[in-house]
């Protein structure tokens, strides 16, 4: 056997991505090739804990056994058929997700910037045709920091300029305020408001959690205005924060749920605008759809994630092993961590900006096995896949510490 340079796979898999694949992202050095569980394998055979889980995609761990059976027993049945027809297992799966949601109806989409667009039309649908405001008058309160998507509608009301600058014109309509300043939102309120969009809990921003009190008065404000609470737990739902819906932390329900990611099961993408028929059925034939909307096989997923929902493990694993997460981050303070904050299997964790970027500590931490990603500045974010155990969040964090310590803390 010729013996090749250990890294000839991976340079030459991010040659050919820099030639071809558009330049949108700027990935760490580490090209995986096979995952399970916790864990991810690169092309050199080398494994790293998965310690960012897609984004919240991979909250049942890659490759759950169950979610992977469900989805080869359907890829021998049927796969797509477009809303053209029906198929059996579109009605089950709404059905099953309406019902974890304690809501009516179910609209189903793929990608989470899809279900943000669907929520907002709804919104604006809803606002013309229930709450009688004048066409095209509406007015959608957001919150500063917010992160729901690229597409050109939801970069209208972000303030990342990277994510804005050179694609205007902007779309009208929004509102922004701070996140957490209950006064603010109420003033931005008036007549023509149709929404609240927010995340409960910010994600991208580095995973700011809001005052006690601020959810609850978001409810209370938008009930006694008549404005519909969107909130999209597109990242912060589905188990990830120790409850269904971070939500379920300060007993607010909401008028709309927006879901994606981990819905898919990370397989397939899956993501979901859930209501009531009163707000929901203000959409009619031709208003809104997707050829891949609701397709058989994504729905078969949907039903297996649903019911592994249902039973309230992952829920409470994440709860657990958050305590863990939190406590071993929170040892940390003063040598090289600043602050952590979070809910359950999710942490945004302040390092000192003396230590380096976000990016160089994530660098140093994938050179060590640990796959974190940096949001702002020096800001890391955990969100590991929810199957992940106690000791294994041990050696990430000790990992964490070493590097750290390398570049200086604590010294
Ligand atoms: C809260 C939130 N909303 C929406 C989105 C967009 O989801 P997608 O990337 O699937 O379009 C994201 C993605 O990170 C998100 O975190």
């Amino acid at each position: 056997m010729i013996a090749v340079d250990a890294d000839t796979a991976t340079q030459e898999a991010i040659a050919l991505d820099e030639c071809h694949v558009a330049h949108n992202y700027s990935p760490l050095p580490v090209v995986a090739a096979s995952a399970e569980g916790a864990w991810i394998t690169d092309v050199e055979g080398r494994r790293y804990l998965d310690c960012l889980a897609a984004y919240s995609a991979v909250n049942f761990g890659h490759r759950h056994p169950e979610i992977v059976a469900t989805a080869h027993a359907q890829l021998d049945a049927v796969t797509l058929v477009s809303r053209a027809f029906h198929s059996d297992r579109l009605g089950p799966f709404c059905a099953a997700l309406a019902e974890l949601c304690g809501k009516e109806l179910v609209l189903p989409m793929n990608s989470g910037a899809e279900a943000v667009e669907s929520g907002i039309k709804v919104a604006r649908k809803w606002g013309t045709d229930v709450k009688g405001v004048p066409a095209g008058q509406s007015t959608i309160v957001v919150a500063h920091g917010n992160f729901h998507g690229r597409t050109t509608t939801i970069i209208s009301f972000s303030d990342d300029d990277t994510a804005r600058r050179g694609f205007g014109p902007y779309t009208p309509g929004f509102r922004s305020v701070p996140f957490g300043d209950a006064d603010a939102l109420a003033a931005a309120i008036d007549e023509n408001t149709v929404a609240v969009l927010l995340e409960p809990i910010q994600g991208e921003a580095g995973i700011i959690v809001p005052p006690a009190d601020y959810l609850p008065t978001v409810r209370a404000l938008c009930t006694q205005h008549d404005v519909l609470m969107i909130a999209d737990e597109i990242q912060s739902g589905l188990a990830r924060t120790g409850r269904t819906f971070a939500c379920d932390h300060w007993g607010v329900v909401p008028d709309v749920y927006l879901l994606g990611k981990a819905l898919g099961g990370g397989v397939v993408p899956l993501s979901a605008v859930v209501a009531d028929r009163a707000v929901l059925g203000v959409l009619h034939p031709g208003e809104h759809g997707s050829t891949f909307g609701g397709n058989p096989l994504a729905a078969a997923i949907g039903i297996m994630v649903v019911g592994m929902l249902r039973s309230g493990e992952f829920q409470t694993r994440s709860a657990q092993l958050g305590d863990v997460l939190h406590a071993r981050l929170g040892e940390l303070h003063g040598r090289g961590v600043r602050a952590v904050r979070g809910r359950g299997l999710w942490a945004g964790v302040d390092l000192d900006p003396r230590l380096g970027t976000g990016k160089q500590i994530s660098l140093a931490l994938a050179e060590r096995g640990v796959l974190v990603k940096d949001t702002h500045g020096s800001t890391l974010r955990f969100a590991p896949p929810l199957v992940i155990t106690a000791a294994e969040i041990d050696w990430a964090v000790q990992r964490l510490a070493a590097v750290l310590a390398e570049r200086g803390a604590g010294s």
